[in-house]
């Protein structure tokens, strides 16, 4: 794969190499991303940032990690605030936008919509989530954390046994990331999930042609023994026709800590790409886990920083730059990342 200059759309981009290839970038970024060290080898880049859904840690990571690489952020978060509202095309907009930016990174709700924009963008355009279908980059940055957890007790990717729990119909991250793991081997995939909530059947499909095993359940319980890594997943709300239609699906998978205890083996690495929904009606990841050593989320979280720098990095094509226009911190930093 040719990172330079390229859109970043869908994780079917990616074989191992390419795979390996972000990753050590990644580890060579650590550094600047943990703020032992300051680059400014991005200075005077623009990254054009457009969310048209909410976003947390996507728009602000992706954020962070161009201004830690020393170049500015330009953000739109709402549809309404652009000429879109006035009837202005994609295609327009992309050419105009993609006139005042060296890369844009873009979430919408509508499947597809970000590659019908990096169609006519004149920079890359990264993908930061569209619809129910994909989350590239949340994909990498959840591999990255699977290799580093997994590799804290011995293990590889390689078979790995995961858990999916919750929304697997409409949840792009596992999308993602069920095809990024398929490129690896004898891989246990283990679905928990409502039928009618259950992973669509070409993914699965393909899992298998890949040579994988995939164990479906609607029982939590009795399903998460073995797993090496369980992922939990959100009820996507925002996805289905009501609220009230969603609102029979949370609750359903709640992990809390005396689950994990009774059911899970000690070393269980818990994930959720986050948001997880913390109120009484949902909360599928109890709070009570927030001190359990294997709950993985903020160093999740982190390495998403650290994934999306080394996008950028390979993107724009200064990896071998990057320690040309570095210093060390003058200000004080914490032991957030020790
Ligand atoms: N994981 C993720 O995409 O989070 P945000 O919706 O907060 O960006």
């Amino acid at each position: 794969m040719n990172f330079v200059g390229s859109h970043i759309l869908s994780v079917s981009q990616f074989d191992r190499p390419a795979i390996e290839r972000v990753f050590e970038v990644a580890d060579q970024l650590e550094p600047y991303a943990k703020r032992q060290r300051v680059t400014r080898v991005l200075e005077g880049a623009i990254l054009g940032s457009m969310f048209f859904e909410p976003s947390t840690r996507t728009r602000v990571s992706f954020g962070c990690a161009f201004n830690l690489l020393g170049g500015e952020v330009r953000e739109t978060t709402e549809m309404k605030s652009t000429s879109i509202a006035k009837g202005e095309s994609f295609f327009d907009t992309a050419r105009v936008l993609s006139g005042y930016s060296d890369v844009i990174v873009m979430r919408h709700e509508i499947e597809g919509s970000v590659a019908e924009f990096a169609s006519a963008s004149r920079v890359p355009v990264l993908n930061g989530g569209d619809g129910a279908n994909e989350h590239p980059s949340q994909a990498l940055l959840d591999l990255y954390t699977i290799r580093k957890e997994v590799a804290a007790h011995g293990k590889n990717i390689d078979n790995l046994r995961i858990a999916l729990i919750g929304d697997l119909k409409y949840g792009r991250a596992v999308h993602s990331l069920c095809r990024l793991l398929s490129l690896y081997n004898n891989i246990e995939f283990i679905l928990i999930s409502p039928p009618e909530l259950a992973l669509p059947a070409h993914y699965i499909d393909g899992m298998r042609a890949a040579g994988h095993r995939v164990i479906e359940s609607s029982e939590l319980q009795s399903s998460i023994g073995k797993a090496d890594i369980l992922y939990v997943t959100r009820t996507q709300e925002e996805r289905f026709p009501s609220p009230e239609e969603a609102s029979k699906y949370k609750g359903l998978f709640r992990l809390n800590q005396s689950i994990y205890t009774e059911y899970c083996e000690p070393n269980t690495v818990i994930m959720h790409p986050l948001p997880r929904d913390s109120r009484g009606n949902a909360n599928e990841l109890d709070n009570d886990l927030n001190e359990n050593p294997n709950l993985a989320i903020f160093r999740q979280t982190d390495n998403g920083v650290t994934i999306r720098m080394a996008l950028f990095a390979l993107i724009l094509d200064v990896v071998n730059d990057v320690d040309k226009y570095a210093r060390d911190v003058n200000w004080y930093t914490d032991k957030r990342f020790k």
